[in-house]
């Protein structure tokens, strides 16, 4: 048993669970477990091997437990980020990566296998997510990074250095023009929320940057219409463009590269639940269409 709470492990765990659960965080027994792992250092496993004791609660662990149930995002408490095989440092001032985010990283894997030294870029690239997986798991690759806001990119240059990942600070509207028509892939999950559809987790309405939420315009389609623009500056003939995006977006962002003719396999992707949340094509060789 510990001065400070008197409680056991087991009973601090079972005492946050009720807590988070009272204030509407949607998995408070995981969440109260990893709080618990991060005080003491170990592994899930190891905690719940320890909650089968008599081991004392960690010191603090009330007060991380009070701060999420306040809503403060857990990987702002822990200060690290799980996306595929990395850790991610993130903090206020970063997007924290999607789960959702992972299967659009696996479809530009998939598209880069038997290309030897592919050039791939991330427009938006946040915590580095996206860019560093692909560092992490292509052999090969040249991945460069795109950040604007600057809070961001500090993080991204945290987490892109030891991966060797070229990160820029730019706006991914004009971005690397010295590299155009020069990318394999092109790869974003740009802000593309529509104005008015301000998210009701507190997680994100309070704790995302604005700026990694909303596309612009009522529809949000401003930056998902950017990047795309800028996919096709980039991308060599035949390069691969793939872009996350909201469900209700699928229909309009598939029509807006199927009309601006650059564009062939024009392809939507859903997503684990089954929503259409990407949607990848390929930049048509201009001499093939002539
Ligand atoms: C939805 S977040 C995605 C972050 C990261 N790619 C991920 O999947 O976790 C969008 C990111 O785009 C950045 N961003 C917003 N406008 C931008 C612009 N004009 N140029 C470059 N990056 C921009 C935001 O700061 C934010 O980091």
């Amino acid at each position: 048993m510990t001065e400070g709470t008197g409680l056991s492990l087991a009973d601090a765990v079972r005492g946050a669970t009720a807590v988070l659960a009272a204030a509407g965080v949607p998995s408070p027994r995981v969440d109260a477990e990893l709080l618990a792992e991060h005080l003491l250092g170990v592994g899930l496993g190891r905690l719940r091997a320890l909650m089968l004791g008599d081991t004392p609660a960690p010191d603090g662990y009330q007060e991380l437990v009070a701060e999420r149930a306040r809503r403060v995002p857990l990987q702002h408490i822990t200060g690290v980020a799980h996306f595929r095989y990395l850790e991610l440092a993130v903090g206020p001032g970063v997007f924290i990566p999607r789960p959702e985010t992972e299967s659009v990283v696996q479809l530009v894997i998939d598209r880069l296998q038997g290309l030897a030294h592919p050039k791939v870029v991330d427009l938006g690239t946040g915590s580095g997510a996206i860019a560093g997986s692909i560092a992490h798991e292509v052999p090969g690759a040249e991945v460069h990074a795109v950040e604007y806001s600057e809070f961001a990119h500090a993080w991204a240059a945290k987490n892109l250095a030891p991966l060797g990942v070229h990160l820029i600070r730019g706006d991914l509207r004009d971005a690397l023009p010295g590299h155009n028509g020069t990318f394999d892939a092109v790869v974003s999950n740009p802000p593309y929320i529509p104005a008015e559809a301000v998210p009701i987790e507190p997680e994100v309405a309070l704790h995302d940057p604005p700026e990694a939420l909303y596309g612009g315009g009522a529809d949000g389609m401003e930056l998902p219409t950017a990047a795309a623009a800028s996919a096709a500056r980039l991308l060599v003939p035949g390069g691969y463009f793939v872009m996350e995006h909201a469900e209700v977006q699928a229909g309009w962002i598939a029509a807006m590269l199927e009309r601006s003719g650059l564009w062939t396999a024009v392809t939507t992707h859903r997503d684990l639940n089954g929503k259409d949340r990407a949607t990848s094509a390929v930049l048509a060789d201009p001499t093939a269409l002539r």
